[in-house]
């Protein structure tokens, strides 16, 4: 298989996890939360399978600390579901601030700053 199909299923796990966190933030039927619920799970592991076969497979091991961060925010990205279901934060704000980690994830995967 090639690196770019790698690359874009990696960018589809990532669709998947967003969609997902978008219908459990602010979806108001239980059934549907919970159908999202499954489909942010299944696309978390897509997006770490793929992001990991990216890594060793280009060999960016020794590339920096950059991929470190993006399991800190994948696992940040992981437990969003649950923040929501305890109501930590508002739904609204809770969204914001993982579209905002997931910027940071996909600049780090781009620019590999450091
Ligand atoms: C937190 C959620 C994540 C988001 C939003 C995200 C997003 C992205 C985006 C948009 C790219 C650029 C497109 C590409 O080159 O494929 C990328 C690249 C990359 N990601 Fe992720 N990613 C995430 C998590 C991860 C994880 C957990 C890993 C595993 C270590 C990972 C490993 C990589 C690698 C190695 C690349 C570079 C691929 C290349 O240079 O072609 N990502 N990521």
């Amino acid at each position: 298989m090639s690196y770019f199909l790698f690359q874009t299923l990696h960018v589809a796990g990532v669709l998947g996890v967003f969609a997902a966190l978008g219908a459990i933030c602010l979806g108001d039927s239980e059934k549907h939360r919970k159908m999202a619920t499954i489909l942010h799970g299944a696309s978390l592991l897509v997006v770490l399978l793929f992001g990991l076969h990216l890594l060793f497979s280009l060999k960016l091991t020794g590339s920096g600390g950059w991929w470190h961060v993006k399991i800190l925010l994948w696992l940040v990205l992981g437990v969003a579901p649950a923040l929501s279901r305890r109501k930590v934060l508002p739904p609204g704000i809770l969204l914001g601030i993982c579209l905002a980690l997931g910027t940071v994830a996909a600049f780090l995967g781009l620019a590999k700053p450091f």
